[in-house]
């Protein structure tokens, strides 16, 4: 009888097929990426996504608590006894007038998921709740990652928490002071190399075959299987309606890629009846997908890309020496690794992808942080992204669209603090400085 649960590589002509208590980060046949499958015929499944909700009486359970882990029966590739959580996914969907004032939709119809909420202050948690529970399965004992700064923060977090040792590889200078901080704090052992995220990605691989260490960025098939239930609780802070779009900003491509996992397998269980259109977006600064998807139009077809146009515009990058550079360091990323799965994602999601310039991006965090929970500049871009959907009419005034704010407010204070400071900014607030002296004091708050 065939697995309930197993990898398998997701190029059609390789097709290979691991056990989930194996742990590689790319198909050992051919080195292209891996999905988590499930036999969904085989396992329990909730005939209704609304059955998730009963899980608030038992939130006393650790595992119901989760906002990740009480979807469990939609990501079943380990059992409770390997499960492990810190409380993550506790996350607000808010709804914003202001903001859909800003970027030119009606009332009621624009909501920010706020993934800032989780423990270590980003959607990253969504993903190590469940990479750490399968190197909780496989006995791993060391684990390492590259990062732009918030998988760090969550690698170093779910690590401690599990008892295993951890090692982070960044940028140098290339990480908000926020993030650099908690990997810190949490105990990880931090390797600053000369070079940015794609140099470190291409490192912690080396290092991770080398002294086989478990690999907790993207490329584990098992992160994005948490990063579905961001999706999920859209889904329910909607009252399990299907928005029209799903906005996110595109870095590594982990989470767009898991969001189209997520909405296909639903379709599939006949738990949605449609399936939402997503964007992707870019900054300027790190365009690779934009470039790709929009100028070049390569699309996934088949279920394949072509890879030859992949490895062309990567051989341009190289020959020029292109090296990617965006106030949202979070996703200053020019080759991220799932490529090929937010492609696919793409494709069933009917998706589009747009770039965003800097100005753009910080003026939409301002906007969500007067208006809505605040967030770090690479989450603003999906705001800034939806602005310019909007402006185009690929997003109707009247559509639901639900962006993802990817990361807390504090992440990164150095570039808040300095846009405010700075006048003339569209939303600047800058600070007031007064003589220590009563009536001066009052004079100014009069204005
Ligand atoms: N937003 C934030 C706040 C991020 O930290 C990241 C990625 C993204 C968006 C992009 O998400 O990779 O799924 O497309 N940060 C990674 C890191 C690369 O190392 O922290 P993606």
């Amino acid at each position: 009888m065939s697995e309930l649960r197993y990898q398998r590589c997701i190029n059609p002509d390789c097709g290979a097929t691991f056990g989930v208590g194996e742990s590689h980060f790319a198909c050992p046949k051919c080195g292209d990426l891996l999905d988590v499958c499930y036999d969904w015929d085989r396992l329990e499944v909730p005939d209704s996504l609304s059955w998730f909700g009963k899980r608030w009486a038992t939130r006393n359970n650790p595992l119901d608590f989760s906002g990740v882990w009480r979807f469990r029966e939609l990501l079943p590739f380990c059992g409770d006894e390997h499960r492990v959580t810190v409380g993550e996914g506790q996350t607000i969907l808010q709804r914003n007038d202001e903001v859909a004032k800003y970027v030119g939709s009606n009332a009621g119809r624009v909501h920010l998921e706020y993934e800032g909420c989780n423990p270590s202050g980003s959607f990253k948690d969504n993903g190590m709740t469940a990479a750490f529970s399968h190197a909780m399965m496989v006995g791993a004992k060391h684990c390492a990652c590259a990062s732009t700064g918030n998988t760090s923060a969550s690698v170093a977090l779910y690590a401690h928490a599990c008892g295993m040792k951890c090692t982070v590889f960044i940028g140098s200078g290339r990480i908000a002071f926020g993030k650099l901080s908690q990997a810190l704090d949490y105990g990880a052992q931090t390797i600053q190399i000369v070079g940015d995220f794609d140099d470190c990605m291409r490192r912690v691989k080396e290092v991770c075959k080398d002294l086989g260490l478990y690999l907790v960025n993207s490329l584990n098939p098992f992160r994005l299987e948490g990063q579905k239930t961001i999706m999920y609780r859209i889904l329910e802070g909607l009252g399990w309606q299907v928005p029209d779009w799903i906005v996110v900003p595109g870095g590594n491509l982990g989470n767009s890629s898991a969001f189209g996992k997520a909405f296909y397998e639903l379709k599939q269980l006949g738990l949605i009846d449609r399936i939402p259109r997503l964007a992707v977006i870019n900054a300027t600064g790190a365009n690779t997908l934009y470039d790709l998807y929009e100028k070049k139009g390569l699309r996934f077809v088949a279920d394949r890309i072509d890879g030859k146009e992949v490895d062309a515009y990567y051989g341009r990058l190289n020959e020029t020496g292109y090296r990617p550079h965006t106030v949202a360091t979070a996703i200053e990323i020019s080759r991220p690794v799932n490529l090929t799965k937010c492609l696919r994602a793409l494709a069933i999601c009917d998706g589009v992808v747009r770039e965003v310039s800097d100005e753009d991006i910080i003026d939409a965090k301002a906007v969500v942080g007067r208006y809505g929970l605040g967030c770090e500049p690479a989450s603003a871009a999906s705001i800034a992204g939806l602005k310019l959907l909007r402006t185009e009419g690929v997003i109707g005034a009247d559509e639901t669209v639900a962006c993802v704010l990817t990361g807390h407010q504090l992440k990164d204070p150095k570039v808040t603090v300095d846009y405010h400071m700075e006048k003339g900014r569209e939303f600047s607030n800058k600070p007031v400085e007064v003589a220590n002296d009563i009536e001066q004091i009052i004079r100014v708050m009069k204005g």
